[in-house]
């Protein structure tokens, strides 16, 4: 299994750095960590607690997140994630979206990833649910190899 989090580092002004192209977020049901996990590509992950260090972007990244919301939209955003990208320098850094959910939501369906990417100005690149079927893990994956080299080309 791939390590995730690997380039992250504890600095002394008790923030957590990392150099990872692709930061998620995940509940305690861990669906989303499973289909990162499943990318086997270095990523760091949005700290679950608020007593936890706050994560630091340094370089540019994907953000995945679930959504967790009722059919109306409010509340669609994880907490955790709307405190990680109201730090600017995050918010400087965001390139895409990826949205997990559960197409049970119907409209509601990986709202969260449609919210971040009309605030941060940046492409909603994909859609799953749960924790991914191995065919959302090769698009993903292919998608990712063409979105990098593109942004590189810019
Ligand atoms: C209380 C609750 C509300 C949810 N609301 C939505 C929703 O509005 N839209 C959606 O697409 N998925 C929704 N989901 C599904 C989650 O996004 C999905 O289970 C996801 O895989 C959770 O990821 P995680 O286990 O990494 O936190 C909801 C799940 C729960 C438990």
């Amino acid at each position: 299994m791939a390590p995730l989090a690997t380039a992250s580092v504890r600095s002394d002004t008790d923030t957590v750095t990392t150099r990872s192209h692709l930061i998620y977020f995940s509940s305690t049901s861990e669906n989303t960590k499973r289909f990162v996990q499943k990318l086997g590509r270095d990523a760091a992950r949005i700290p679950l607690y608020a007593h936890d260090a706050p994560l630091q972007a340094l370089e540019p990244f994907v953000l995945v997140l679930p959504t967790y919301g009722g059919t109306n939209g409010e509340g669609s955003v994880p907490k955790q994630v709307i405190r990680f990208l109201n730090n600017p320098r995050n918010r400087e850094l965001i390139r895409g979206v990826i949205g997990a959910g559960n197409t049970n939501f119907a409209d509601n369906y990986c709202a969260a990833g449609d919210i971040i990417a009309a605030k941060c100005n940046v492409p909603h690149l994909y859609r799953f649910e749960l924790m991914g079927t191995p065919e959302d893990v090769d698009r993903v994956n292919q998608g990712l190899e063409k979105f990098w080299t593109l942004l590189s080309q810019k």
